[in-house]
C-alpha cells in the first residue's frame, strides 16, 4: 500500500498515456491522488482512458509537433492552471535492422518522438513548473540508453540522448528546485516488446521462440519487468520521498548487462 500523500492534488502530465507504460503511470499517479492529464496520438485510446480514470484530462497531441505541444499546454493551463510534474513517456521503438538498411525517414522519426518530443514538452513545462508545488520531470529512457543494442541503433541513440538531456536539465534546473530524473526500463512485458521481438526475429531470420528466449534470459532475474514496476519507480520519483533524488538514472531492468 502506497502511504506517501505528497502526490495528492498534484497536477501531472503523462505523455503517451493512452496505453502501455504511460497508461500504467497515469493509473499509479491517479491512485496516489494526483490530478492527471495525458496526451497521445491515438484518439480511441484517449477515450478508453477517460472511461477508466474519471476526471483525467485527455488531449490529442503528437509530442514531436511544436504546434501540438503548444496547444497541449494551453489545454493544461485551462484545466489545471499550471503543472507540478511532467512525465516524458512518449517514445517509439523505431526501425529494426543493420545500420546500412535504415531509412533516413525512420531514423529522423525515432529521434523526433523520443528526444525532440521530450525537449518540446520540457521547454513548455519548465516555466509552469517554476510556479509548481515540489516540481519534477521524469524522462523515460531505456536500458538501451546506457547499453548498445545491435539492430536498434536509432532507438538506442535516442535513449542515450535522453540521459544526456536529463543530466543537463538537472544541472540547469536544480537551483530552481525542479528535480529531473530518468528511468531506464529493461524489456517490459507487453504488446510493444512482443512486436519488437517479432521484428528482430524476422530481421535476423531466427525462430520467434529463440529470440523471445534471448530477451527473457538477458536479465539476471531471468524475466522481463512489468509495466507496474516502471510506474512504481516513476511515482516514487515524483513524490516527496524522492526529494533529494536528482539527475539520476534509475535502472529498472532486473540487471541486464547486454542487450540482444
Ligand atoms: N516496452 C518496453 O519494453 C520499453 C522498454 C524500455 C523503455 N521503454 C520506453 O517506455 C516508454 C513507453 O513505452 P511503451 O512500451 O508503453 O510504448 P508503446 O509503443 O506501447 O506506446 C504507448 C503509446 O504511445 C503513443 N504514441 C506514440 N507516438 C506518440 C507521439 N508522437 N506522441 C504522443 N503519443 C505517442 C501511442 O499511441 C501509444 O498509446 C517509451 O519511451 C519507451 O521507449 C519501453
Amino acid at each position: 500500500m502506497w502511504k506517501d500523500e505528497s502526490l495528492a492534488g498534484k497536477r501531472v502530465l503523462v505523455t503517451a498515456g493512452a496505453s502501455g507504460i504511460g497508461l500504467e503511470i497515469a493509473r499509479a499517479l491517479a491512485e496516489a491522488g494526483a490530478r492527471v492529464a495525458v496526451c497521445d496520438v491515438a484518439g480511441d485510446g484517449l477515450e478508453r482512458v477517460c472511461a477508466e480514470l474519471p476526471g483525467v484530462v485527455a488531449v490529442r497531441a503528437d509530442v514531436s509537433k511544436e504546434s501540438d505541444v503548444e496547444a497541449l499546454f494551453q489545454a493544461l493551463d485551462q484545466a489545471f492552471g499550471g503543472l507540478d510534474v511532467l512525465v516524458n513517456n512518449a517514445g517509439v521503438a523505431g526501425p529494426t535492422g543493420g545500420v546500412e538498411t535504415l531509412s533516413l525517414a525512420d531514423w529522423e522519426r525515432t529521434l523526433a518522438v523520443n528526444i525532440t518530443g521530450q525537449f518540446l514538452c520540457a521547454r513548455a513545462a519548465v516555466p509552469r513548473l517554476r510556479q509548481g508545488r515540489s516540481p519534477s520531470i521524469v524522462n523515460l529512457s531505456s536500458a538501451a540508453g546506457h547499453l548498445g543494442m545491435p539492430g536498434r541503433s536509432a532507438y538506442s541513440a535516442s535513449k542515450w540522448a535522453v540521459v544526456g538531456f536529463t543530466k543537463s536539465l538537472a544541472l540547469e534546473l536544480g537551483a530552481d528546485g525542479i528535480r529531473v530524473n530518468t528511468v531506464l526500463p529493461g524489456a517490459v512485458d507487453g504488446p510493444r516488446i512482443r512486436a519488437v521481438i517479432a521484428a528482430k526475429a524476422e530481421s535476423l531470420g531466427k525462430p520467434l521462440e529463440e529470440v523471445t528466449r534471448d530477451y527473457t534470459s538477458q536479465a539476471a532475474l531471468g524475466r522481463m519487468v512489468t509495466m507496474r514496476d516502471i510506474a512504481d519507480m516513476v511515482r516514487f520519483l515524483c513524490s516527496d520521498q524522492a526529494a533529494s533524488v536528482h539527475g539520476q538514472e534509475m535502472v529498472v531492468d532486473g540487471l541486464t548487462q547486454a542487450l540482444s
